[in-house]
C-alpha cells in the first residue's frame, strides 16, 4: 500500500520535472555564434562606404532584423540603449530618422575614421566621453544593425 502511493507521489513528481524540463527547452532562446552566422559574409569592414554601397528594403527583412538584434544584443547592448537614454553611447531611438543610413554604416565599420574626421561623430565623443571601440563588424552585418535599427524606430 505505502508503496504504490511512493510509486505513484515520484510518477507525479517525475511527471512534473519532464513536463517542465520540456516547457524550459521549447522556450529558451538558441544561443547564436554571431561568427558562425556571418561565416561565408565578406570581410569588408575598414572600408569607406558611399551611398551606392548600400540599398534599403521597403517593407523590412524580417530576417536581417533578427539578425540585427542578435548582433546588438551580443556587441552592442553593453552600451547602447533602444531607448533615447544614454548609457555608454548614445540611445538608439530615432537614430535611422536623425543619421542617414550610410553614417550609421560607416560609424558601425569606420569608427575611427568617424571619429577622425566626422563633425557629428566628434560632437558625440564630446558629449560622451568615451570612443566607441571598433566592434569588427562586416559591412553585411551592419546593413542588418541597420535593419534592425529601422525597426526599432518604429517601420514594417
Ligand atoms: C564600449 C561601448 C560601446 C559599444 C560596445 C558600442 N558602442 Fe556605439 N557608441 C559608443 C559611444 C561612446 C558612442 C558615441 C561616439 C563616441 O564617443 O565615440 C557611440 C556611437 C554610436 C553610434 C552613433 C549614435 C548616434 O546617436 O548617432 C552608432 C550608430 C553606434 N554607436 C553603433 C554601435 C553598434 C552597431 C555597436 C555594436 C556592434 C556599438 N555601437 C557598440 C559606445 C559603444
Amino acid at each position: 500500500m505505502l508503496h504504490k502511493k511512493i510509486i505513484a507521489i515520484s510518477a507525479i513528481a517525475l511527471s512534473v520535472v519532464l513536463f517542465s524540463c520540456s516547457e524550459g527547452v521549447k522556450k529558451e532562446p538558441k544561443p547564436v555564434d554571431v561568427q558562425e552566422l556571418t561565416k561565408d559574409k565578406p570581410e569588408t569592414h575598414g572600408t569607406e562606404l558611399k551611398e551606392s554601397d548600400i540599398t534599403l528594403s521597403n517593407p523590412l527583412d524580417q530576417s536581417m532584423v533578427k539578425t540585427g538584434k542578435e548582433i546588438y544584443d551580443l556587441k552592442c547592448s553593453a552600451c547602447h540603449r533602444l531607448t533615447t537614454e544614454k548609457l555608454v553611447g548614445p540611445g538608439w531611438k530615432d537614430v535611422t530618422k536623425i543619421r542617414k543610413p550610410l553614417w550609421i554604416m560607416n560609424m558601425i565599420t569606420n569608427v575611427d575614421m568617424m571619429l577622425e574626421t566626422d563633425p557629428e561623430a566628434q560632437k558625440l565623443l564630446e558629449q560622451c566621453m568615451v570612443r566607441m571601440p571598433n566592434q569588427n563588424l562586416t559591412v553585411p552585418q551592419a546593413r542588418e544593425v541597420v535593419e534592425f535599427m529601422r525597426s526599432n524606430d518604429g517601420e514594417k
